[in-house]
């Protein structure tokens, strides 16, 4: 198990600031490897090469200013952290069409999910149609290994009217959950039965009853 965490190859969709991946490089010693992450914003690339330099990181966090999908091709992963774009509405004609998920808000997750890497980390949001997603995850091998739920307070950007009536019909369809102070946010690990882990229980059913409850 050492050795897997020590070699395994780390590629980040969507970097941001930066700042999950190298609050982690800072609090998780044992991995000594590089991890690759793009971003297709310069000014956010920027940011997080400028923040990873800053603690020290750089050496072991590659930000690189580029579609996540065409530097994929340059690299041989086995495993993907990201946290998608999730916001779901009709078009991208929304406030910050940067966090656009596609017309349910998972279009980027269930591409990610699609690209066959042994083990994909991403967060997944109670309004962006949890259930088709997770069983999306199912279709393509994926077994949901560990999950960890937490209660998101809406934002500017999920709380602009076009999304929140968006969504809202999205509920009555059940194809979002939450109520009107907060939704649900999971972290999952979902791992191809191949990587040999010992515990393969499967805990998508529980995450989805958790992701389902507020409806
Ligand atoms: C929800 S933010 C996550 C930022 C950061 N990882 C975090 O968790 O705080 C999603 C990020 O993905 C980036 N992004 C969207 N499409 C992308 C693509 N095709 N390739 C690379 N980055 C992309 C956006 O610019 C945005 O910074």
């Amino acid at each position: 198990m050492y050795f897997k965490i020590v070699y395994m190859q780390i590629i980040e969709f969507g970097t941001g600031d930066g700042s999950p991946v190298i609050h982690a490089l800072e609090t998780w010693g044992q991995y000594t490897g590089v991890i690759h992450g793009f971003e297709i914003s310069p000014s956010a690339a920027t940011a997080a090469r400028h923040s990873a330099a800053a603690h020290g990181v750089s050496n072991q966090y590659k930000v690189l200013n580029s579609c996540f999908f065409k530097g994929l091709e340059q690299l041989r992963p086995s495993t993907l952290v990201a946290n998608p774009p999730y916001v779901a509405a009709p078009d991208n004609d929304i406030m910050m069409p940067a966090l656009h998920g596609g017309v349910d808000g998972a279009n980027l997750t269930r591409d990610l999910m699609s690209l066959g890497l042994d083990k994909v980390m991403l967060l997944i949001s109670s309004y962006s149609n949890p259930v088709e997603t997770l069983q999306h995850a199912r279709r393509q091998g994926y077994i949901l290994r560990d999950f960890m739920v937490t209660a998101m307070p809406f934002g500017k950007y999920s709380s602009e009217p076009k999304v929140m009536r968006w969504i809202t019909q999205m509920k009555d369809e059940r194809k979002a959950f939450f109520s009107p102070r907060t939704y649900l946010l999971a972290g999952v690990l979902l791992v191809k039965p191949s990587t040999g882990l010992r515990q393969q229980k499967d805990l998508t059913d529980e995450v989805l009853a958790v992701m389902t409850a507020l409806h």
